[in-house]
């Protein structure tokens, strides 16, 4: 048995708190022990419900001896250095997402993840999606067949939101909101790398400056392509999911629970045909096949637990695997860095915002 990570967090906020709650769930594998917001009293509050010390400053914080792996849940814009110094503070660390916000986030967290080699793991918690990985490993048996066209949209409620997340200036902007998540997810069907990055943000409702509309097209080496949408502004959400193969399809809702399948059996083989140059003839068919074996199929996704904390206890548990048994971690530095790729790009593509950095 091995000694349990001695766990802080950083930024008890709407995430951090959850955080500290489900990482102290298992003290065999994590032991709470420090905590620190800058008010304070979030830290001293969840210190007495979870054991630990509190700090309000980051700086004593880090200086806690005690501490092995430091949470940084703090607000989008400080990540990359609060990552920079806890790294430097001999911490080991799980940055939240964004991990960057700025082209100098970017650069800084290129040169962490160079000096610091299995020290920094970047928290893409929405990489442990259930419905996610169910649909992968359908594609991985083949059933869709090759795959052609992935569609994701995270369409949140019909949702005037307007706090920091909807300010530029915060680092606020559905493309640092839900863009981190939806990206690394079109990236797990598309593969690297990618080689075409389209895009069109807008503002639609919030009363803030930053974009709460979405729109990013993906184009992989191999042809596959990703569209993924976030919108906070479609009063019918669509599926979440839509994946098109040259056999089949799949979808799922925004809630996740179950994925529709229609595929070809398997063991159907396409006859041979040409396709003709001629008129076709009044009335005629314009497909070689009447039917097809179609095979349709609900699956219910599993586990079947809540997906909010599906995703907080794979990360949690796959954190410990690469810390305690170096198995490596889902989430690669080199994925997570392209994705910051990405959005620099869109960024550079939306210019009717005023990016800050
Ligand atoms: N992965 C996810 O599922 C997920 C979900 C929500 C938010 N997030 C990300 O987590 C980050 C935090 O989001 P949130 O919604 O929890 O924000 P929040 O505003 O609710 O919480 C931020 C917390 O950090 C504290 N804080 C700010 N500056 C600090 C500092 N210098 N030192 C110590 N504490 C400080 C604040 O007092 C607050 O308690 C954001 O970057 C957001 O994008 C991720």
């Amino acid at each position: 048995m091995t000694k349990p990570i001695a766990f802080g967090v950083c930024g008890l906020g709407r995430i951090g708190a959850p955080h500290c709650r489900y990482f102290a769930r298992d003290r065999q594998q994590y032991q709470p022990t420090a905590f620190c917001d800058i008010e304070g009293s979030r830290a001293q509050a969840m210190a007495a419900e979870l054991g630990g010390k509190a700090y309000a400053s980051y700086e004593d914080f880090l200086a806690d001896a005690d501490l092995e792996l430091v949470i940084i849940a703090t607000r989008s814009l400080d990540h990359a250095r609060n990552a920079a110094q806890a790294l430097a503070a001999g911490k080991i660390v799980l940055l939240e997402k964004p991990i960057g916000v700025t082209a100098a986030d970017y650069r800084l967290l290129q040169q962490l993840d160079r000096d610091y080699p299995g020290r920094l793991y970047f928290g893409h918690n929405h990489r442990f999606e259930p419905a996610l990985q169910n649909a992968l490993a359908i594609i991985a048996q083949g059933l869709l067949g090759r795959l052609q066209v992935v569609k994701l949209c995270k369409h949140h409620l019909f949702m005037r939101r307007h706090d920091w997340q909807m300010r530029l200036d915060c680092g606020g902007g559905q493309l640092s909101v839900w863009g981190p998540h939806l990206i690394d997810q079109g990236m797990q069907f598309v593969g690297a790398p990618i080689v075409g990055v389209w895009s069109y943000l807008r503002r639609v409702l919030t009363p803030g400056d930053a974009d709460d509309h979405v729109k990013i097209i993906l184009t992989g080496a191999n042809g596959v392509v990703a569209e993924v949408e976030i919108s906070n502004s479609m009063a019918i959400p669509g599926p979440y999911a839509a994946v098109y193969g040259d056999r089949g399809a799949l979808i799922y809702d925004q809630d996740q629970k179950k994925i529709q399948l229609k595929y070809l059996d398997p063991q159907f083989r396409w006859p041979e045909a040409v396709a003709s140059g001629e008129t076709p003839k009044p009335g005629m068919i314009l497909s070689a096949e009447r039917s097809l074996p179609w095979i349709e199929e609900t699956r219910d996704v599993m586990p079947n637990n809540s997906l909010w904390e599906q995703v907080e206890i794979e990360i949690a548990a796959r954190l410990h695997d690469a810390i305690r048994r170096a198995i490596p971690f889902p989430v690669k530095n080199a994925d997570a860095l392209e994705v910051v790729r990405i959005t620099e790009l869109v960024k550079q593509q939306n210019p009717q915002f005023e990016w800050i950095g």
